[in-house]
């Protein structure tokens, strides 16, 4: 039993005596905050918490104590969406695009995702393994304890299960909590372009049933978007994904608002992710449902589209929820502290918004919330010192700052 003391912690953010709900609406501006307090771990888990007049233990009593006079300390980041499994870099692209061409110029010159299939089937699990480690540890490191990652690159059915192979291994061997999406469906490979049915029949006859036997993911996902996979082809693989025991979470209204949130809400997704382009349509869907609305800002900040409209749905009472979308296409970038930010500065998400964002509405967004995404007694001990900060709002506010000092995995640190 390894048993740390954190103490005189000038705010505990993030902490619950019981089990809060996901945050919605106006609720969402409430951040608990337990000032000059103090947090046991014990092995992997949060043992107690307090403030620092009821701390009764004698110091002796632990194998460590940490003094954090002046620091904050966290729940960690949940990205509940991401791409960080995948075979070399775009730069190339994104200096195409510096040079004027458009993202749907670059895919349609076979850019974009069918480019990072084409690499990643000549690409070995281990490579693969190694490369996804690295990223791990990079995102590990500004505070993210769980994540997300999603199949997509391969469009082969060899390719998707190598992928999905490979993220279960990284669940094995990474710390972090890792939930699998498989997204069979991220594009429609070029041997296909005349013959969509026969490519969804391959997501349906040959890769699902390999990924159920071999529980390969958590969660099914689709692109659909303009160019990609209608609402209908989308309806037919959420359907016969909860056929498998999968829920669905849905990239949608990326650049073009085609009727895709009502056919998620309609068939339960847990969530739609992206929202760049929404109609107030779009937003009365979400309305009242239980689909988890996922803001992805540094998308928009790196292919300079709009930002979600996370103020209107705030105002709908819904829980926004903010994410990475970690890819080496459209956000080469897993850093949650710049997310935050982003937040903040282009979308008016307040602090305690964004917050509570990319922690507990996280956890949500990838059903981890029983174990992750606030600091409650008998979660996991995923959590995050800051160096020392004035207030908790100057973490988004000094963006592209590194504020993170310390980061506890399962109670050790990395
Ligand atoms: O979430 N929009 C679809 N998929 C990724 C980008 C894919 C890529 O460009 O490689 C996204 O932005
Ligand atoms: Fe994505």
């Amino acid at each position: 039993m390894m048993k740390i003391l954190i103490q005189n912690i000038k705010g505990l953010i993030q902490y619950s005596d019981s089990k809060r709900g996901i945050i919605k609406g106006n609720d969402m501006g409430n951040l608990p905050v337990l000032e000059d307090s103090f947090l046991i771990i014990n092995d992997d888990k949060i043992d107690s918490f307090g403030s620092m007049t009821e701390l009764t233990e004698d110091t002796e009593t632990f194998d460590q104590v940490v003094d954090v006079a002046g620091k904050f300390v966290f729940p960690c980041w949940c990205d509940s969406h991401t791409h960080i499994v995948y075979a070399g870099s775009r730069e190339l692209e994104f200096v195409d695009r510096i040079n004027g061409l458009s993202y749907e110029e670059i895919a349609n010159n076979g850019g974009g995702i069918l480019n990072s299939a084409k690499k990643l089937q000549n690409t070995s699990e281990d490579e693969l393994i190694e490369s996804a480690l690295s990223r791990l540890n990079e995102v590990a490191r500004t505070g993210t304890g769980a994540i997300e990652i999603k199949s997509g690159y391969g469009l082969t059915v060899d390719a998707e299960l190598k992928m999905l192979r490979v993220i279960k291994k990284l669940k094995d061997q990474s710390p972090l909590t890792i939930k699998a999406t498989f997204l069979g469906a991220h594009a429609v490979p070029q041997e296909y372009k005349e013959d969509r049915a026969g490519y969804i029949n391959l997501i349906i006859n040959e890769m699902l049933p390999i990924v159920k036997d071999e529980q390969l993911a958590d969660y099914i996902d689709v692109f659909c978007e303009t160019g990609y996979f209608t609402p209908e082809e989308t309806e037919k693989i959420i359907q016969v994904g909860a056929d498998t025991g999968l829920k669905a979470k849905i990239h949608v209204n990326q650049f073009t608002s085609i009727g895709g949130i009502e056919t998620c809400v309609k068939n339960s997704a847990l969530s739609v992710d992206h929202l760049e382009v929404m109609e107030d349509s779009d937003i009365d869907c979400l309305r009242g449902s239980n689909t988890i609305p996922v803001l992805l800002p540094s998308c928009s900040f790196f292919l300079k589209i709009p930002y979600g409209p996370a103020r209107k749905l705030i105002e709908a009472d819904l829980p926004v929820t903010l994410a990475t979308d970690f890819n080496p296409g459209s956000t080469p970038s897993g850093n949650i502290p710049f997310v935050v930010s982003l937040a903040c500065i282009k979308m008016n998400m307040t602090p305690e918004e964004a917050i509570n964002a990319a922690t507990l509405n996280g956890a949500y967004a990838m059903e981890v919330d029983d174990e992750l995404g606030s600091i409650e007694v008998g979660k996991k001990a995923n959590l995050f010192i800051t160096k020392e900060i004035p207030s908790y709002s100057y973490l988004p506010y000094a963006f592209g700052s590194s504020l993170i000092e310390t980061v506890f995995i399962n109670g050790k640190k990395v």
